[in-house]
């Protein structure tokens, strides 16, 4: 006679995270990167349900990149029939119909009309690693401007053009040989006395008259990349009249204009692209992230004619514009302009700025910040005015014992809110009560 075999239990959280801590190298759980001590089980909509079955919002859109929520079903299912009808395909070899029509589709959405093509890749630091590609050899000329706070990714080409921390440059800054950085013109590291604006023009002169007079020639510049909101930096956002000075500039030395839309693309900042909100018109858009709704990894580089239809760039990569992620992708501009998601983000973005407002009377807040719901607090001692990764930290884990994960950078002094363009309203106020609470109770 046969006996019921018993389930074994499933294994506790702790036991998962042991194992996890055991496998995987130490970048991603060691003291100072490590984020929430949560392994996920499951995951819905703005929920997350962790081993133990304790549900959590997610405030971080998986680090913005569930943009429809997790697991949306209308992109699941399009995926799903994709990957039963095509499994995979190279597309530089066999071009199938979804690549072709996501192409069309994300031209449709483009910023400005003067981006005509769509190369595909399969992260945002491929797709940034390819637009820097056609930037130095369309223009052949070695160099990149970039900025300092931003984030491009982690790989050797992306990490050097990015400078978001020397802590992540380390033993590789000699590999920056062809990058110049200027500084960003936002964030808390404005010289003392200077306003926005004017901070925006101080840049502008000192890349032209220090850079460009003292470092390297104009002429030996291919092009700059800029995140028009600084998401990883801390929800930075810079003044228009820099944005325009910066594409003046491209204009007058030839300069590649290169919008890096990974974070702040995709509906995230209540526009389509973050750089609508500036009226400026790039020449490459890096675009990856929340583009398949986050179900498939995909990413996308929109470019001019001059700069991909006349030369040949050897970029791209075996899994970029994989069919079912280019369905996903599809799918997920479907589900956008029929819900209207951007127009969400940007409503439900200014309501949840009005609250976070009230709470520079805190004594641990020093800012709030953000466009659409791409949002952040800067937390420290307002007294003196002192940013503190202490504070942040502490509020961090506050949140997460209370049910809900901001998105967050171990030793940041931003705690950011940056969650599904799906949520409810009731979900987000609920944990902006929780993220409120918290600032409160780190005052104490
Ligand atoms: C602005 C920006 N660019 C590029 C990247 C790199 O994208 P990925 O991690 O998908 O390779 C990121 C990732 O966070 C990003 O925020």
């Amino acid at each position: 006679m046969k006996t019921a075999r018993k389930k074994p239990p499933s294994p506790s959280g702790a036991e998962l995270w042991a194992r996890y801590r055991k496998l995987f190298p130490k970048y991603f759980w060691g003291e100072e990167t490590r984020l929430a001590s949560v392994v996920i089980s499951r995951a819905h909509g703005s929920t997350l349900v962790d081993a133990d079955g304790r549900e959590y919002i997610d405030l971080t859109s998986q680090w913005a990149t569930n943009n429809l929520g997790h697991v949306h079903p209308d992109v699941l299912r399009a995926t799903t029939a994709a990957l039963e009808r095509y499994g995979f395909l190279i597309y530089f070899m066999n071009p199938h119909l979804p690549m072709l029509e996501l192409a069309e589709k994300l031209l449709e959405v483009r910023p400005s009309p003067n981006l005509s093509r769509v190369f595909l890749e399969l992260s945002g630091t491929g797709a940034v690693e390819g637009a820097i590609k056609y930037a130095v050899e369309v223009r052949e000329r070695p160099v990149i401007l970039g900025f300092m706070g931003q984030y491009h990714g982690l790989s050797i080409g992306t990490g050097m053009v990015g400078a978001l921390s020397s802590h992540e440059r380390r033993h590789w800054e000699a590999y920056g040989g062809g990058v110049v950085h200027a500084p960003y013109p936002a964030g808390s590291r404005r010289p003392v006395g200077m306003g926005d604006e004017e901070y925006g023009g101080f840049v502008l002169d000192y890349i032209r008259d220090q850079l460009l007079r003292h470092v390297v020639a104009p002429d030996r510049i291919a092009g700059t990349i800029l995140e028009p909101v600084a998401c990883e930096a801390g929800i930075w956002i810079p003044p228009k009249s820099f944005v325009r000075g910066l594409r003046k500039l491209c204009d007058e030395f030839g300069w590649v204009f290169i919008d890096d839309e990974v974070e702040a693309g995709v509906g995230r900042t209540g526009r389509m692209w973050s750089i609508e909100h500036f009226g400026v018109a790039p020449d490459l858009v890096a675009i990856g992230k929340g583009i398949s709704g986050g179900l498939m990894p995909i990413a996308a580089v929109l470019g001019t004619d001059e700069l991909m239809a006349e030369r040949d760039v050897a970029a791209g990569t075996t899994f970029g514009g994989h069919p079912a992620a280019c369905v996903a992708a599809s799918t997920t501009l479907d589900v956008m302009a029929r819900d209207r998601l951007v127009e969400r983000s940007a409503k439900l973005g200014r309501a949840a700025l009005r609250r976070m407002g009230e709470w520079t009377g805190y004594d641990t807040v020093l800012d709030t910040r953000g466009l659409g719901l791409c949002l952040g607090v800067e937390v420290g001692t307002r007294a003196s005015r002192t940013p503190s990764p202490e504070t942040a930290r502490r509020i961090f884990f506050d949140c997460v014992d209370h049910g809900v994960v901001p998105l967050y950078n171990y030793g940041d002094t931003v705690i950011r809110v940056q969650p599904p363009l799906t949520i409810t309203e009731p979900e987000l106020e609920g944990a902006l009560d929780v993220l409120e609470a918290a600032l409160r109770r780190a005052a104490t």
